[in-house]
């Protein structure tokens, strides 16, 4: 049976930069709060006329002329967000639209911070089965228009930001390289620990005026339960990786973690035991674009220099539900 391997990968972000101090103009917050808490600096806003989709659709071109491929060569869409244009249909399709291309599957994951591994977990089965060969997975978010940018919804507003980022994948027959694992997880009793609530069809009607009075479309999140399940849950997920595969820490060449919080990112390197050059962040200039921000680090890290032939890396995320993930590839 083959692997699956990256292909190419791409990503956009919205040319708009909202600096900290932007924020403490809108809210009562500071430069000096948000670094400290979050490493974030700056995050990237969508102006009028862009959606989830005109970035995911950038993203994708991206790698497909990275990839040396057309649209039309692709066999599958997984497009992961949390974040979808429209409550129906999914985003999927807007974006197999966008392309130029018809009858082609667009499958929509919504697992949150998780999704991109997710669907790369589903993408990877896929391609090892021969069902799909050319899959473009891409993860993409438009928190800025959900967000609550009043200091009510301070504790959130600040953490997130706007992107996507894309990669294609398909199969190789060099059984020593491409994805070797996935490890995906939930644990639904967290799932109002970081959750918007409405609209939604638990609620008759779905919404309501008192629905957005009671601010029930916002994120809302309890911080410190989500920071300490992520300090534990991740490092978790990497030691499961590495012991499905027979590695070490000091295998690892790079982790690229889902971009959280950087404290976050920095309690993952401790306590699996690496040094700041196995460990990608640049969180500091996008924030938290949950499904966006693995391929968008991935992408940048690559365009580093981070990863060669033959290099491990390993992915992980943790998020809303709660979910958590790991992948562990050689490259
Ligand atoms: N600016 C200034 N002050 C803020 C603020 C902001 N943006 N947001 C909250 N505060 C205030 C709080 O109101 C609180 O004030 P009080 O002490 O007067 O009540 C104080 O700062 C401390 O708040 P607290 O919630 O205890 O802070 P914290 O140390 O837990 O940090 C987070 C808050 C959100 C940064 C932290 O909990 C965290 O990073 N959690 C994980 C979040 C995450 O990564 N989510 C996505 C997962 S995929």
């Amino acid at each position: 049976m083959s692997r699956t391997e990256f292909i190419a990968t791409g990503f956009h972000v919205p040319e708009r930069v909202v600096t900290n101090d932007d924020l403490a103009r809108m809210m009562d917050t500071s430069d000096e709060w948000i670094v400290q808490r979050s490493g974030i600096k700056t995050r990237h806003w969508v102006s009028e006329g862009e959606t989830g989709v005109t970035l995911a659709r950038q993203a994708a071109l991206q790698a497909l002329a990275k990839a040396g491929m057309k649209p039309g060569e692709l066999d599958c869409i997984v497009y992961c967000t949390c974040t979808p244009d429209h409550f129906e249909p999914g985003n999927g399709v807007f974006l197999q639209r966008e392309l130029g291309v018809r009858d082609i599957p667009a499958l929509d994951v919504r697992n949150q911070c998780s999704g991109f591994i997710y669907g790369l977990s589903v993408a990877d089965a896929w391609i090892k089965s021969g069902q799909y060969r050319r899959v473009l997975l891409v993860g993409a978010e438009v928190h800025s228009r959900g967000l609550d940018k009043t200091t009510r919804g301070r504790d959130t507003a600040v953490l997130f930001g706007d992107g996507a980022g894309a990669v294609i994948l398909g199969p190789t027959d060099e059984d020593s390289r491409g994805i070797l694992s996935t490890h995906l997880y939930a644990d639904g009793r967290h799932a109002e620990k970081l959750w918007v609530d409405a609209p939604g069809l638990a609620h008759d009607p779905y919404i309501s005026e008192e629905l957005l009075a009671q601010g029930k479309h916002r994120a809302v999140m309890e911080g410190k339960e989500v920071f300490k399940y992520a300090s534990v849950l991740m490092p978790q997920s990497v030691a499961t990786a590495l012991k499905a595969n027979g590695l070490t820490p000091a295998d690892i060449t790079l982790l690229v973690p889902h971009q959280a919080n950087l404290r976050i990112i920095e309690m993952v390197q401790k306590s699996v035991g690496l040094r700041d050059d196995q460990v990608y962040a640049n969180i500091e200039k996008y924030g938290n674009t949950t499904a966006a921000s693995i391929p968008i680090a991935l992408h940048e890290a690559l365009c580093e220099g981070r990863l060669k032939r033959g290099d491990v890396l390993v992915l992980t995320a943790f998020g809303s539900g709660f979910t958590w993930a790991s992948a562990a590839v050689r490259w």
